[in-house]
């Protein structure tokens, strides 16, 4: 097992950014100026919560039957019936007191310990009971709400929040027209207090923007997948040629944002509701996605994301911008399930190079998906992320990177290309050389980096009661325990560790991957292990915590 080195963690604790975050006070900004600076410096913890699919019911009723949604009357019989915080495993949403449990618990525990918040998407129900059928006044009620107590808990302490649309978080489920529309005006009023001032009239049109979370030095951008999703059927697709698609208009206006970001030196996790996958988008928004994670991959950070109310990660490759003549005859790749996913997730981190493999890692990007808060189908979870403050990036003495290698992708293109089948795609026509730079942070632990995340779930919701409330509790850490509770800077906070890991006994169990950052290397590291399989217990617990039986 790889050590996490200590040494350089004082510096932290004199981190200060001299900057407010861009969005705290927007409302009361009086120019337009996106980099408006207030009075106080803001010391940085280096973490952050990543949060997902709340899935509030307002019609979630105790004791109510499991096959009504939890709506409606007592059940008769007893093992039908809804529990007092949330159902796990059947088709139910949240009941409002679980949702304001967990916000409750964040603003008390967490608030004072995080530097912003990705918060990606369906803040309500997506049940289809036919007796009270969702409608938009109610989407976009619970929507307030929720916006309302996250500005409360966090924003108006000056912490960022940083929302991405789901695909519940609109009617009807899964469609959305290109914008400007009552939808994207809606939220656009909605989450006023976190889409910065300047970014107002882009939400408009399309329900995406980006945010400096650390101004002049990190951005979160808050893409809107449903342009991408495969069962949005008013848009067209990412379809080579079609200017006026919205996904192509998004990805457009992506490839604009990374480039300012990257002249600006400024590092981006990007974040949004439906993760990229070929089982998910159309196939070209998938391609173009791909494309452009990995020619930026020397300024995104991550891509974190929602919706599957799964644990695991993935990654985009180089390989999915190839053209494999006959392909297109095979039709889509089956969905399958969670067990399908599991094994088509195992079957391809097999297929990973070794962590060495430096020119191979050029063509990689990592998808982390975050498990749901919504009890459907296990417990609530979320994820306090670590970043690197410590490193030389946020001193001050920030030296430009260089640009790396630039390396023109062309594979098989050349010649496949001229066949007419597959001129219409993106994958004949992307053929900018990539911005790879294995000393980014994305690939070397240094400022900036992801190093890790602890999972908190509650376990305890089906046995708790009105008098009993549940409770969150550490789930498991990517960090090795040698990086817990030990040194200058603490990952998790101790008094947020278990008895055993605070301790140093047994903690093991709760460290079972042991990685030293989350950097792309790190990752495929993880995934070779899971694929090769020659640590059964790795295997095991990835797959627990994804919930898979048997
Ligand atoms: C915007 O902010 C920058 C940095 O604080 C400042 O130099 C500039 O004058 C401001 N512009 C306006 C229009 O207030
Ligand atoms: C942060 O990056 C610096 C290099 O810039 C490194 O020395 C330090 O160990 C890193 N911190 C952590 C906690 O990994
Ligand atoms: C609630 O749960 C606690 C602990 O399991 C138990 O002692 C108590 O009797 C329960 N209360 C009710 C009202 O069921």
């Amino acid at each position: 097992m790889i050590k996490v080195p200590l040494c350089a963690l004082v510096v932290f604790l004199t981190t200060q950014v001299l900057a407010s975050p861009a969005q705290t006070p927007l409302r009361d900004i009086v120019s337009e100026n996106e980099t408006a600076t207030s009075a106080a410096p803001r010391k940085l913890h280096g973490r952050f919560l990543h949060i997902t699919d709340m899935h509030p019911d307002p019609h979630y009723s105790f004791h109510a039957s499991t096959s009504k949604s939890c709506h409606g009357k007592k059940a008769k019989k007893k093992r039908k019936r809804a529990g007092y915080w949330g159902t796990p495993d059947v088709e139910c949403d949240s009941p409002l007191r679980l949702i304001d449990l967990t916000l409750d618990y964040l603003d008390k525990n967490w608030a004072d310990e995080i530097d912003f918040v990705v918060w990606t998407g369906d803040n309500a129900r997506h049940d289809e009971d036919h007796h009270i059928p969702r409608t938009l006044d109610e989407i976009l009620d619970q929507n307030k709400r929720m916006a309302m107590k996250m500005e409360k808990i966090f924003s108006k302490k000056g912490i960022p929040v940083v929302p991405s649309l789901g695909n519940n978080d609109i009617w009807q489920q899964n469609i959305l027209a290109p914008g400007p529309n009552k939808i994207t005006n809606e939220f656009a009023s909605l989450w006023s207090p976190f889409i910065p001032f300047p970014q107002r009239q882009v939400f408009q049109r399309g329900a995406y923007y980006s945010t400096e979370v650390i101004p002049g030095h990190l951005a979160v951008i808050s893409l809107n997948t449903l342009y991408f999703y495969d069962s949005n059927k008013a848009v067209g697709g990412c379809q080579y040629g079609d200017d006026d698609d919205p996904g192509n208009l998004e990805f457009d206006w992506l490839e604009v944002q990374l480039k300012q970001f990257r002249d600006k030196n400024i590092q981006v996790m990007i974040t949004g509701h439906i993760p990229p996958s070929l089982g998910n988008y159309y196939p070209e928004c998938y391609v173009r996605y791909t494309e452009m994670s990995l020619r930026f991959q020397d300024t995104i950070l991550g891509h974190l994301y929602g919706h599957m109310n799964l644990d695991y990660f993935s990654f985009m490759e180089e390989i999915d911008l190839e053209i494999i003549p006959g392909e297109e005859e095979e039709g889509p790749r089956a969905k399958g399930g969670r067990n399908g996913l599991y094994e088509t997730l195992l079957r391809e981190f097999e297929q990973l190079p070794e962590e060495s493999e430096e020119e191979r890692l050029d063509g990689l990007a990592v998808i982390n998906v975050a498990p749901s808060v919504v009890p459907n189908p296990f417990v609530p979870a979320f994820r306090i992320f670590s970043y690197n403050v410590s490193g030389d990036g946020l001193m001050g003495a920030r030296k430009q990177r260089e640009h790396g290698h630039r390396r023109g992708r062309k594979g098989n293109k050349d010649d496949v290309c001229k066949d007419k089948r597959y001129d219409k795609s993106w994958k004949c026509h992307l053929q900018k050389s990539w911005h790879t730079d294995r000393d980014a942070p994305s690939r070397r632990n240094q400022a900036l980096t992801p190093l890790g995340y602890a999972q908190y779930y509650m376990p305890d919701i089906a046995t708790a009661n009105k008098t009993q409330a549940p409770r969150y509790e550490l789930e498991y850490v990517t960090y090795p325990v040698s990086a817990l509770g030990s040194g200058d800077w603490e990952p998790v906070p101790v008094r947020h560790l278990p008895r055993a890991l605070r301790e140093g006994r047994k903690g093991k169990r709760y460290a079972p991957y042991g990685l030293r950052d989350l950097t792309v290397g790190s990752w495929v590291g993880l995934g070779r292990r899971l694929g090769q399989g020659a640590e059964k217990r790795v295997r095991r617990r990835f797959r627990e915590y994804m919930g898979v039986s048997g």
